[in-house]
């Protein structure tokens, strides 16, 4: 009788362990959250270029020189390519986040081009 009370607890917490291990948020995905994989793509500087003139000068300034937002001038001796990809992506403070508004291949072309600024 005692058994058979035990081994009911024991399939009650393994069934619980699955339904927890489905809604639990992986470890993986949270670290995901916090920072973004940048795709791999070949740097294109033109297209970063245009990319950063249409999107980034109007708070950086056209020659980066900072404004409303701080000059990126020299952003690549401050900070890595990863960093820079992922200030884009989340946006940062008074800066909005681009996730959605340019795709992920366009973002790496311009962290790569921004972390090239030494
Ligand atoms: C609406 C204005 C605005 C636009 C548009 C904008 N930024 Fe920013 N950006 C900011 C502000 C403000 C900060 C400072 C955020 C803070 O530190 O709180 C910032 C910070 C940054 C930083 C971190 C700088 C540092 O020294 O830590 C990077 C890198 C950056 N922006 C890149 C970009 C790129 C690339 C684009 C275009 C895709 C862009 N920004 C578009 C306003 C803007």
């Amino acid at each position: 009788m005692h058994k058979w009370i035990m081994s009911g607890v024991f399939f009650a917490a393994c069934a619980l362990a699955i339904v927890l291990m489905f809604t639990l948020p992986g470890k993986e995905e949270v670290a995901q959250e916090a920072k973004p994989t940048m795709p791999e793509v070949t740097m294109d500087a033109g297209q970063a270029e245009t990319l950063v003139k249409a999107n980034c000068i109007s708070c950086h300034g056209d020659q980066l020189q900072g404004g409303v937002g701080p000059a990126l001038a020299n952003i690549g001796s401050k900070d890595d390519v990863e960093k820079i990809y992922s200030t884009i992506v989340k946006g940062k403070g008074g800066m909005p986040s681009f996730k959605g508004r340019l795709q992920d291949e366009e973002i790496a072309h311009i962290a790569m081009w921004l972390a090239e600024k030494k």
